[in-house]
């Protein structure tokens, strides 16, 4: 393959062209980011005790006498039993426990004089920490108890408990209730209510710049009333009423739309904020007439992020102590909303209703239609979201998708992933759990593809992003994890992702000689910041290495360039818990030849990067 890129600058790809989506599915945002370490702490959308175990001969069960608050009506009590007693919590199928500062509390309602202590066991009850609480607790209403906890031992493994016991002796009336029992360890820059250092460590490795959020799926909700709000998901805890999430587990709402937006400033990610467009999983569509009070609530959610505080909702957000407003540039309506009966409703009227309120108070927004076959007539500024769940070699066809695309309307990946083998006659049935070698680079081939028409492509999500190995609904994912850090798992597309966005692109280049996409499917740029010029490639399917020659017009004889190559020893090979990377990475230092040409091989089902730094 030889190729010569022109030194005329084209025109800007989107700051935007790799970024991450989350919603919370697979146990990733509670069981997952969301640091929390208690599992069903507040007893949210179910009456169920469990995991929650009584310690000590005491009993344990849930009752709604005496509330927290109106959100969190249910609460534990622990009743019976002599000595210490009290009740244990396995965590979300296990807690890691290092030497470091957990930070903790409970509230408890009863007539207790004694100390309560708050401790760290392991499989075989071997106590790895605890802390003494003096009792502040009355029967006549809730006292929060709060507690530092620093073990004075790792543990070997994530198989521990946190428990919370005291002297059944100093209890009057026979029992206690407890509710909102949490406990956070050290989270990513160190944020109360926070997320988990390693996989927060794990997008930073991605160099992101887009967060698609709070759904997909989840943010739509099965069927009335359960779809995503907003104002519930905000303040104290205990004013969280969670819900049912779309995933068959509830979510606790611990990861708000505050922690969203905290998220965003901590990775520097331009939010993407998805709002219910009144079309439920199962269905149910809001009618037209019953619509506006939907668009108004999404109204009121916007002027609280980005409302000064002279504005109700504006100084809502300051209450809670965020007097900054935050910025909102990209907002979508709804999410895939021409399945399940939607299309007709949103194409005649819900987009609109959205759309038109959006506009007049914030003329600049990029204002993100659910699918591509929006209405004709669609608004001129207004953008797309093309999702795509796909078999490798139907993947790739995906390439000149937008090199064809046409220029009316700027579109979003708000979706995409390799979701089964080729082999496979139904790819929705029997996927692999993890991302796979082939898969992946497949994706970099849609991926470069958007890239090489950034001036039309907003950017690439891969969905989902996260994934619980005890406990999930979809795979392949992103990244898969448990309780212990030190198994989450990279997956092949991660290697793929990380390696294509940390290299940006800032402005297109164009190029002549032979045209993609076969064997080597590529895009090539500039990053006017740094003044690299850039290219690159997937190799797919070639069956031999490709050697490329490639000459940047303005280059020089002897400039040097770096090369990066990502290879895997079978295309087959997928990254997987406990195992090493598959994904081998090359390391190369060319020098231009005297017309200025570098020229290298690349093998077959390689992803690659050449980056020529500016003299
Ligand atoms: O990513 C999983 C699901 O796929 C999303 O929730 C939904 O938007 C899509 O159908």
């Amino acid at each position: 393959v030889k190729l010569r890129v022109s030194e005329t600058v084209g025109a800007a790809s989107s700051p935007h062209m790799y970024g991450v989506m989350f919603e919370d599915i697979n146990y990733s945002g509670d069981g997952g980011l969301y640091a929390e370490l208690i599992r069903n702490r507040a007893f949210q959308g179910t009456t169920s005790v469990s995991p929650f175990t009584a310690v000590g001969g005491a009993k344990v069960a849930t009752v709604t006498t005496t509330p927290l608050s109106s959100a969190l009506p249910r609460s534990m009590t622990v009743t019976g039993g002599s000595g210490t007693v009290g009740f244990s919590n396995p965590g979300w199928w296990g807690i890691d426990i290092k030497v470091q500062p957990y930070t903790g509390s409970f509230y408890v309602r009863g007539d207790y004089t004694g100390t309560f202590k708050a401790s760290f066991q392991s499989a075989t009850g071997e106590v790895l920490g605890s802390v003494e609480i003096a009792s502040a607790s009355t029967a006549s209403g809730w006292t929060q108890h709060n507690f530092t906890l620093i073990p004075s031992k790792a543990a070997g493994d994530s198989k521990n408990t946190f428990t919370v016991t005291y002297d059944a002796a100093g209890v009057k009336g026979g029992s206690l209730n407890f509710n909102l029992i949490s406990v956070f360890p050290p989270t990513f820059k160190n944020r109360p209510n926070g997320l988990r250092r390693d996989l927060m460590g794990a997008l930073a490795e991605l160099n992101p710049s887009l967060l698609r959020f709070p759904g997909g799926n989840n943010m739509e909700g099965q069927s009335p009333p359960n779809h995503w709000k907003w104002q519930n998901t905000i303040g104290p805890l205990k004013d969280r009423p969670g819900r049912q999430g779309t995933w068959n587990y509830p979510n606790t709402d611990g990861l708000g739309l505050v922690e969203y937006m905290q998220w965003c400033e901590d990775l520097n990610l331009e939010p993407l904020l998805a709002t219910f467009a009144g079309l439920y999983l199962g269905k149910n569509v809001i009618a037209q007439n019953a619509l506006q009070p939907y668009v108004d609530d999404f109204m009121n959610e916007l002027e609280f992020l980005m409302g000064d505080t002279s504005t109700k909702y504006g100084a809502l957000r300051a209450s809670l102590g965020y007097p900054t407003p935050w910025k909102v540039n990209f907002v979508e309506v709804g999410n895939e909303d021409d399945l399940n009966n939607g299309k007709d409703s949103y194409n005649s009227y819900r987009y609109k209703m959205f759309y038109n309120a959006i506009k007049a108070k914030y003329p600049n927004m990029t204002i993100i239609a659910s699918f591509e076959t929006t209405m004709s007539g669609l608004p001129a500024d207004a953008a797309k979201d093309y999702h795509t769940y796909n078999q490798p070699n139907k993947m790739i066809n995906d390439f000149t998708k937008f090199d064809r695309y046409d220029r009316a309307h700027k579109v979003i990946v708000g979706e995409y992933a390799n979701i089964n083998k080729d082999s496979a006659k139904d790819m929705w049935a029997n996927r692999p759990l993890y991302p796979w070698w082939r898969g992946s680079v497949a994706e970099a081939v849609l991926a470069i593809g958007a890239e090489r028409n950034g001036d039309v492509v907003i950017g690439l999500t891969y969905a989902p992003l996260f994934c619980n190995l005890n406990a999930n609904q979809w795979v392949p994912d992103l990244i898969a994890y448990n309780a212990d850090p030190s198994q989450t798992v990279l997956s092949t597309s991660h290697a793929v992702i990380k390696l294509l966005s940390n290299t940006r692109i800032t402005n297109l280049l164009s190029t002549t000689g032979s045209d993609p996409p076969k064997p080597l499917y590529y895009a090539a740029g500039i990053n006017s910041k740094t003044g690299s010029r850039i290219l690159k490639a997937a190799v797919y399917e070639s069956r031999a290495a490709v050697p490329v020659t490639v000459t940047f017009t303005g280059v020089t004889a002897g400039t040097t360039a770096t090369l990066k190559i990502l290879t895997a020893p079978n295309e087959n090979s997928n990254n997987a818990v406990g195992a090493a990377s598959v994904v081998q990475t090359v390391a190369q230092t060319l020098t231009a030849a005297a017309d200025g040409s570098f020229t290298y091989s690349l093998p077959d089902m390689s992803v690659s990067v050449l980056e020529v730094k500016a003299a």
